[in-house]
């Protein structure tokens, strides 16, 4: 297998290559035309070709893809999947300022934050850490404008009340030692490649956490993964879903980071794929480096989104059957413009696609369906689950109408062998209890 299959289209299916599939890509689209469907028919078929996959479900709606492929869910709040943490220390100054949208003086003051904590060695993992380190810092802002530059308390004091934000808001607990390795996301089960979810519905409300956590990631796996060029296929690929959050108000220095990020990231092997309703909603620089593009139908009334027509009209080679920017207006649910990367690294010429959408099976079928409150008693956990087997994922559903949620359980007894368990110790004490006194009056006999 060399390609992975998006669609039909009057040409012939259009396929992606895996061996350009590192050169990141773009879905895009107005509400409801079917990026979310296109971003599961992707992650299926780059899972069936070996291919790990990460993607955040901001709705609920990407996670039925585990009805189908491999699929592990993480949760910065360890509801819905195995928890994330990350300390402050591996965010680094940068992400972290950005996080408590500091303008550069602050940004100066967490830049020496860092170096103390480094040079001190003072632990800078928890937002109680930082606390108590800016708190060091205004007691001593004499000795350390002498070690690192003028430091002026009042500035700390404005950061002091920004992370009171932080504590207020919760974000202060997704902090802590960093808890699981990047070698985590790229996992492989049989030929498979292990389609990562993050669960975001709660964490998109704090849309600055979940873009810099994500951001922090890819930057990670920038830092950490060595280079290899173009493979045939990617090692991972990483679905940056709302990725205009990315990009709202964000600083010029965020922005270029992110671009180089992006540049840089597909010679190790990483291919990118934001997903945002609008093309104009990403920076020219970052639109520029999305060589595979799926374009789904655009409503544009207002001169903005006019201007964002134009911009996704442009982007495309065009194809001389159609008017690109009309044919994107006209497109219907669940079809897509496509243009992807040849062999030389050329564009297509755009094609109109009928996108095929992964089958998922109506019914919430994985392993069990389960109740709610079932789930939350850890008795009646153990009795529904027959098998010692490791992972498993389940549909839950509260009530028969509610929507299914799918949640995964990693420690699991067999209900059969732990009521064996049971009734063994349970004789072992009852025949030590009754052999005692035999014992004793057949010691007596004896001495007698
Ligand atoms: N390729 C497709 N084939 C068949 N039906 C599709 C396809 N794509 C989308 N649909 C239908 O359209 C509905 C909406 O699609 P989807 O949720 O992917 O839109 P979206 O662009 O992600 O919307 P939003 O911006 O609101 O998240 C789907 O539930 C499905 O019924
Ligand atoms: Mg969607």
């Amino acid at each position: 297998m060399n390609s992975i299959l998006l669609g039909q289209a009057e040409a012939g299916p259009q396929s992606l290559l895996l061996s350009r599939a590192n050169r990141h890509g773009i879905v895009a689209g107005s509400t409801g035309t079917g990026k979310t469907v296109t971003l599961q028919t992707l992650a299926k078929a780059f899972s069936d070709a070996g291919v790990p996959v990460f993607a955040a479900d901001i709705k609920g709606d990407v996670s039925t893809i585990a009805k189908v492929a491999p699929t592990k869910f993480w949760d910065l709040y360890g509801t819905s999947g195995q928890t994330i943490r990350i300390s402050v220390a591996d965010m680094g100054p940068m992400l972290f300022s950005c996080l408590l949208e500091l303008n550069e003086v602050q940004y100066g003051i967490i830049n020496i934050m860092f170096e103390l904590a480094k040079a001190d060695n003072k632990p800078l993992n928890t937002i109680a850490d930082v606390s108590s380190l800016l708190r060091y810092i205004n007691q001593n802002t004499c000795s350390i404008s002498n070690r690192y530059g003028h430091v002026k308390a009042s500035t700390v004091g404005t950061i002091q009340r920004k992370l009171l934000i932080l504590k207020t808001n919760q974000t202060a607990d997704l902090f802590g030692p960093t808890n699981f390795k990047l070698g985590d996301l790229i996992q492989r089960q049989g030929s498979a490649g292990v389609i990562n979810i993050l669960s975001s519905q709660r964490l998109i409300e704090d849309p600055q956490m979940y873009t810099i956590f994500l951001f922090w990631l890819l930057n990670e796996l920038f830092r950490q993964l060595p280079e290899v060029g173009d493979l045939e296929k990617p090692k991972l690929v990483f679905f940056f879903d709302e990725a205009h959050l990315l990009f709202r108000d964000a600083p010029k220095m965020f922005v270029s980071k992110v671009e180089q990020i992006v540049r840089l990231i597909r010679s190790k092997g990483v291919g990118v794929y934001f997903v945002t309703q609008n093309p104009a909603d990403l920076p020219e620089q970052i639109l520029a480096q999305l060589s595979n593009r799926i374009q789904h139908a655009l409503r544009a009334y207002t001169p903005a989104e006019q201007k964002g027509l134009r911009a996704a009209s442009q982007s495309f080679r065009p194809n001389p059957a159609f008017d690109t920017a009309e044919a994107i207006q006209q497109l219907g649910i669940g079809e897509a413009l496509v243009s992807v990367l040849d062999e030389q690294g050329v564009p297509s010429q755009v094609q109109k696609t009928k996108i095929g959408a992964v089958k998922i099976p109506a019914a919430p079928a994985l392993n069990t369906v389960v109740s709610a409150p079932a789930i939350n008693s850890s008795v009646n956990l153990d009795l529904m689950l027959p098998k010692n087997e490791g992972l498993k994922t389940f549909v839950v559903q509260e009530t028969p109408k509610a929507p299914a949620k799918i949640i995964q359980v990693t420690k699991q007894r067999s209900s059969f062998g732990h009521f064996i368990k049971k009734c063994v110790s349970l004789a072992a004490c009852v025949m030590v209890f009754w052999s005692l006194p035999i014992a004793v009056s057949f010691s007596f006999a004896f001495a007698g």
